[in-house]
């Protein structure tokens, strides 16, 4: 079966002061997932939202919440997310050489999917062993932007490590975040990417609709596409 496109907005790029309706104008805009970057101001350069936010949206909305957490200590984070009602718990391979199987464990205990991000300087050989261990992550997150703001510009470099993935595991869950929109969705699908984070190109945007739409004809259409998993 072909991987499921899931096309998650970025909360990152909402008006945080009514998260609750932004929330919901996602959901009739046709979106799958809402994606929550968690950032704790040391792995990356900004501070955003933590469990507490999670668990105040979660009230408002049964929606699949993909916690993106660029933060230095995951593990920290993973019980009090669990209690929030995340639904995802992504963590960046850069720090979780050490743990990984332990996190991977304790995400998958307390009911979210686990999955693991790589920064663009990080190359992609090593995420291999988590999605070959015998208890895998769910997702692999190829980041398209250096982790911390958005409104940054698509790194199309990174191509080459869904392609890799693609190739490598042909029902894995492949996400790409940063800078992906109606403009760089085809390059995004073509690679094999499946699940698509998007902020400022669906926020910003005079019909979000439209362009979530957009997003989802495009992973559709390559994966209809002879040269899909080539
Ligand atoms: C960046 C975040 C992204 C960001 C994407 O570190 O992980 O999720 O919100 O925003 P856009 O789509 O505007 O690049
Ligand atoms: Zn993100």
């Amino acid at each position: 079966m072909l991987p499921q496109p899931k096309i998650a907005p970025s909360m990152l790029s909402s008006d945080f002061a009514n998260l609750a309706s932004e929330a919901k104008f996602m959901e009739q805009c046709g979106a799958d997932w809402l994606h929550m970057d968690i950032m704790d101001g040391h792995y990356v350069p900004n501070l955003t939202i933590g469990a507490p936010v999670i668990k105040s949206l979660r009230k408002h909305t049964s929606m699949f919440l993909d916690c993106h957490l660029m933060v230095t200590n995951p593990l920290d984070y993973v019980d009090e997310l669990v209690k929030a009602g995340a639904s995802g718990f992504t963590f960046h391979v850069e720090v979780a050489q050490d743990n990984w199987q332990e996190l991977v464990r304790r995400i998958k205990a307390g009911g979210m999917r686990a999955a693991v991000a790589l920064k663009p300087g990080t190359p992609v050989e090593v995420v291999f062993p988590l999605v070959e261990s015998a208890e895998p992550v769910d997702m692999v997150l190829v980041m398209t932007v250096e982790p911390g703001f958005g409104g940054q510009k698509f790194m199309p470099d990174m191509m080459t490590k869904v392609n890799t993935l693609r190739k490598k595991f042909p029902h894995l869950d492949i996400q790409v975040d940063g800078g992906l929109g109606p403009s760089t969705i085809q390059q995004a699908a073509t690679a094999g990417a499946n699940c698509i984070v998007a902020g400022s190109s669906v926020f910003g945007a005079q019909d979000p609709a439209g362009v979530i739409s957009d997003l989802r004809n495009g992973v559709e259409g390559a994966q209809a596409s002879l040269s899909f998993f080539k």
